[in-house]
């Protein structure tokens, strides 16, 4: 039996975190075996992989190339076997990450990660994505209070935007997969907004 994958999306600040917890809860109160992961991340060789994206200066290539070989791990090790034992899992972030942060944010060619996607896997694609949605001033105000920047963190308003627009436009090339959230809003208005998605497809 094949299980679910679900994954969380949105710019540096939209408050996915808490969400992921809750909606993890809810499952599982359903009854549902659910494993939450991240990305990059997820196994040993995937997080030294992360700590390297996320700290180390490098160019756009060898970033998207990194955070591929990173999710191939990541799918072979953790993520392809749990759905072949029907479970859930919730992973924050996956490949649309790529195509926003990465096409969009860094203005990389979307076509050489088009290919890199079906290298890593294929037709695999999460049976929802969430995406937390959020206008990059609102997000850049949130962080201010957060811990040391990263990397993508320390970016500009105009990278958030054009990683924002990222998103949009994964979105509008598969709206079925998408449950586009505005995460502008109060957190429990968040919250009825996710339920409302998962509702709509029967969790
Ligand atoms: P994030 O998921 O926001 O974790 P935290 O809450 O600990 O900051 O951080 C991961 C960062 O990696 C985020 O800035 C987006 C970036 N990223 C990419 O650039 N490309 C990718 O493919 C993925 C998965 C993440």
């Amino acid at each position: 039996m094949a299980g679910r994958f679900i994954s969380f999306e949105g710019i540096d600040g939209a408050g996915k975190s808490t969400h992921i917890d809750a909606v993890a809860a809810r499952l599982r109160s359903a009854g549902a075996g659910v494993l939450c992961s991240r990305e990059p991340g997820g196994t040993e060789l995937a997080e030294r992989l992360r700590d390297l994206v996320l700290h180390a200066p490098m160019d756009p290539l060898t970033e998207a190339l990194l955070v591929f070989a990173a999710r191939r791990d990541h799918l072979q090790r953790v993520i392809t076997p749990a759905l072949a034992r029907g479970e859930t899992v919730l992973c924050d972030r996956f490949t649309d990450a790529t195509f926003a942060y990465q096409g969009g944010g860094r203005g990389f060619d979307t076509s050489v990660l088009t290919q890199l996607e079906q290298w890593v896997h294929g037709g695999l694609q999460p049976e929802l994505t969430i995406w937390f949605d959020l206008d990059a001033e609102l997000a850049a105000q949130r962080r201010a209070a957060a811990r040391t920047p990263d990397r993508f963190e320390q970016e500009d308003l105009g990278f958030f935007e054009r990683v924002r627009a990222g998103y949009r436009a994964r979105m509008d090339a598969a709206p079925q997969r998408f449950a586009r959230v505005d995460a502008a809003l109060p957190r429990e208005q968040v919250w009825q907004q996710i339920v409302a998605a998962l509702e709509a497809r029967g969790w």
